[in-house]
């Protein structure tokens, strides 16, 4: 039970029983096209597609108080005059049995108020895009209710940044009028840079009683959204002159309930490129019975997405994790990457990373294989005929674009490659390899050659000793801020290109393209000399930068600032290019100085001023972030290492201890902040003051990366080439564990036993009573599999 909730862990939710969080806790309620969030007090903001593009409702994360407001607010008024909100805000009238409950796509609010009983539903459907907020009142009583249900919210320009820059300028170029043909206040932003143009609407499942369409009609003079003017009147206006800028949607609905009846009203919130559409949607939803199988589809269509992999652990927090919020925040950091939380409105630039989308894609190769499929055929056609992916690329428009640093990133192909190599993996689909797609802008090739061709670009243009050069940033992008010429070499991608290279050629071998298995071996075998030379390897770890002149090496023990970076210690362990037992000693030496009670630091010391105290360029201060921070993207490498050096315990206390549900919990919600159930990308460290502080919650490298360090590394379940690799690593005090798993069309149901309390090996692998030699099951023509694991 945390400060603030509870994981309701049988209904997958988690309930919020306090009204105010130490920030916004949000959930995700989206299709593929249409995403609304909403938090614990009813706050939040819808969009279609891009949050940068085609936002529709105002929302206030950043701007001094209140903060979390406006959202999807539906004021309840009684015929004395008594208001109230089953989200609590904005009216704040005493409720009882108060809860919010967020649940896989969706989110609930429960209240009492004075014998009313709401129970308000949002959802968006699985196909239509809009967001349905059905309320339902029942009145305990004992005499009639006479109430008016009013919903409320603020339009914005699809752009949200027309909404700080240039008001003045854009604020006729919106209007928002009622129309009774489509029972419906429609809003239509018609700023002519941003055409086409989105048909928006607010509507009710109920013929609307009344409506207001200009905020300052609908708030009054003097009045607040905690209690409207039009609200406490009973009435709104239902004037349709244009609004001068503040564009509003309300709609009034007036209900009568007798004793014990249960009233039910939907309010839509939705938008579409056409009317078309639009309006067969908001036919569909005034059918109380379309709305349930709307929302059982939704339920279905979440139940099935986490169904890929069910587990049974001895520690339960990592069991809740895998089975329910992990899988869920995977989907919602692919789809939204770097979009809107209750704490960020977003980028001025939406579109997609390829280094960051293609990780993302990699816990979704097993949960939600089309969507993969869809996204890597689009990075493919982003690689550049030189070999390098563009950073950054907007599918809309199909245009490349740079990332906001401005620094060209060396490590795209990498990333592409571990993808890659696993959807083969998963699906069995090595003809893949084969299918052609073009370089941007550039000729024909098939997968293979997009793979090679990327790693060439990679080790084509070595520095004096022997790694690739930096040229840009390589996976940290605040490297720019160090680099002086682009001619540094770069440890980690040397380490992250051998490893790539050892994924390659043996899907290289599968194609038997020798051309290609040769350039791989060469890689290997010329990185692992250069990585191990005394310039990289520092005595006790190895090195991050490397400079071409007399600038002392980063991650080396001669300077004062950022003398050990976790990285290039957990991918010598990864690579496999450590040796000489370089590889424990450099993860001991990076626990020894690295690690804390909240996770483990990204290097140490902190640089104080970023490159030198009186340079202009200072972004993060000491223990924030990139700058010594408890970086959890780089925590899961450092897991994953642990694993393949066989220390389970090591491994598992990583692990823990950065799980959002135990970090919310064991530290406190005060402390940690953001959301239990969502993964944070970093954690503050000390030097700075709040050690321990989460930091953007949703979407980052650590939520794909915590599943598969959890679900791929410690259970060991990992699909290769040749089947289904099972190889744990667990704390030597867990007597076993289970697992479900789908695989190529077959349900695998594991059970792993650990008699002999060890952290890592097999003794026997039996499925359906026959004795497997090997670790790697691939039961073909069956339907569903037994199979037992002895450790030992
Ligand atoms: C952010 C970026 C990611 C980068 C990381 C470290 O998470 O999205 O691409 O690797 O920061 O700089």
């Amino acid at each position: 039970m945390g400060q603030y909730g509870f994981f309701d862990d049988a209904n997958r939710e988690y309930v919020i029983t306090e009204h105010f969080t130490p920030l916004p806790w949000i959930n995700f309620l989206c299709n593929k096209d249409f995403t609304a969030i909403i938090s614990q007090a009813g706050g939040g903001t819808a969009f279609y597609r891009e949050s940068s593009s085609g936002r529709l409702t105002r929302y206030n994360q950043t701007r001094v108080a209140p903060v979390d407001r406006p959202g999807f607010y539906i004021y309840l008024r009684d015929k004395n005059g008594d208001v109230f909100c089953p989200t609590y805000e904005p009216v704040r009238a005493p409720l009882e049995n108060w809860k919010c409950r967020h649940g896989l796509g969706y989110t609930v609010f429960e209240s009492e108020y004075k014998g009313l009983k709401t129970e308000t539903t949002y959802f968006v459907p699985r196909k239509d895009n809009v967001v349905l907020w059905n309320l339902k009142i029942t009145n305990n009583r004992g005499e009639p209710a006479d109430l008016s249900a009013f919903s409320y919210v603020e339009w914005t320009f699809h752009r949200v940044d027309r909404e700080y820059l240039g008001f003045h300028w854009n604020r006729f170029y919106h209007d928002s009028v009622f129309s009774s043909e489509k029972n419906a206040v429609l809003y239509d932003c018609h700023v002519f840079e941003d055409l086409p143009k989105l048909k928006v609407y607010l509507s009710s499942s109920e013929p609307v009683d009344a409506y207001d369409c200009d905020r300052n009609r609908f708030l009054g003079r003097g009045g607040m959204p905690d209690m409207p003017l039009a609200v406490k009147n009973g009435r709104l206006s239902c004037d349709n002159k244009p609004s001068s800028g503040y564009t509003i949607g309300a709609i009034q609905n007036n209900l009568k309930i007798a004793p014990g009846q249960t009233a039910e009203i939907t309010f839509m919130l939705g938008s579409d490129p056409t009317w078309e559409t639009a309006d067969k949607v908001m036919v569909k939803y005034k059918c109380s019975e379309n709305v349930k199988t709307a929302l059982c589809e939704v339920k279905k269509y979440w139940n099935d997405y986490i169904s890929a992999f069910n587990c049974d652990l001895p520690d339960k927090d990592m069991e809740r994790m895998i089975n329910i919020w992990n899988p869920y925040n995977c989907y919602h950091s692919f789809n939204r990457k770097m979009s809107v939380t209750g704490m960020t409105p977003g980028y001025e630039k939406g579109g997609v990373q390829s280094r960051d989308s293609s990780q993302d894609c990699m816990s979704l190769i097993t949960l939600e294989p089309s969507i993969v499929k869809e996204r890597m055929d689009a990075i493919l056609r982003f690689q550049r005929p030189d070999g390098n992916f563009f950073d950054c690329f907007d599918i809309e428009s199909q245009k490349p674009f740079d990332h906001h640093s401005g620094a060209e990133r060396c490590d795209n192909a990498v990333w592409v490659v571990y993808t890659i190599y696993d959807m083969i993996s998963e699906w069995d689909d090595i003809d893949f390899l084969d299918k052609q797609f073009p370089y941007y802008k550039g000729e024909n090739a098939s997968v293979l050659d997009h793979l090679y061709k990327g790693l060439e670009w990679i080790a084509a243009d070595k520095g004096k000793n022997g790694l690739p050069k930096i040229r840009g940033v390589d996976w940290n992008d605040n490297l720019y801020m160090f680099t002086e010429s682009g001619d540094e070499e770069t440890v980690m991608i040397a380490q992250q290109l051998v490893y790539a290279c050892r994924l390659l050629s043996e899907l290289a071998a599968k194609k038997d393209r020798r051309d290609i298995i040769e350039f791989c071996e060469a890689v290997i075998s010329d990185m692992t000399k250069a990585l191990n030379t005394d310039v990289i390897w520092d005595g006790d770890w190895y090195k991050r930068l490397i400079y071409p002149t007399d600038t002392v090496d980063l991650g080396s023990k001669d300077r004062q600032e950022g003398k050990i970076y976790l990285n290039t210690q957990s991918w010598a362990v990864i690579s496999e290019t450590a040796t000489d037992g370089r590889d424990v000693h450099c993860m001991d030496k990076a626990k020894e100085i690295l690690d804390t009670s909240y996770g483990i630091k990204l290097l140490f010391p902190a640089f104080t001023g970023v490159p030198t105290p009186d340079d202009p360029i200072y972004n993060n201060g000491p223990g924030i972030r990139e700058n010594g921070g408890i970086f959890h993207h780089a925590n899961t490498w450092a897991i994953i290492a642990e694993t393949i050096l066989g220390r389970g315990d090591q491994a598992f206390d990583y692990f823990r201890k950065i799980l959002p549900n135990v970090s919310s919990e064991e530290r406190g919600a005060d402390v940690f902040v953001n959301e239990p159930y969502a993964f944070s990308s970093t954690a503050l460290a000390d030097p700075d003051p709040r050690p321990g502080e989460g930091d953007m919650a949703w979407f980052s490298g650590t939520v794909t990366w915590m599943y598969l360090a959890g679900v791929q590394y410690i259970l060991g379940i990992k699909a290769v080439p040749d089947g289904l690799k099972i190889d744990p690593c667990i704390p030597k005090d867990w007597d076993g564990f289970k697992v479900v798993r789908k695989f190529r069309g077959c349900t695998y149901n594991i059970e792993v036993k650990n008699p002999s309390h060890i952290n890592k090996g097999i003794k026997s692998i039996i499925a359906d009573g026959e004795a497997i030699d090997g670790n790697i099951l691939n039961v073909c023509g069956k339907k569903e599999v037994s199979v037992e694991v002895i450790m030992g």
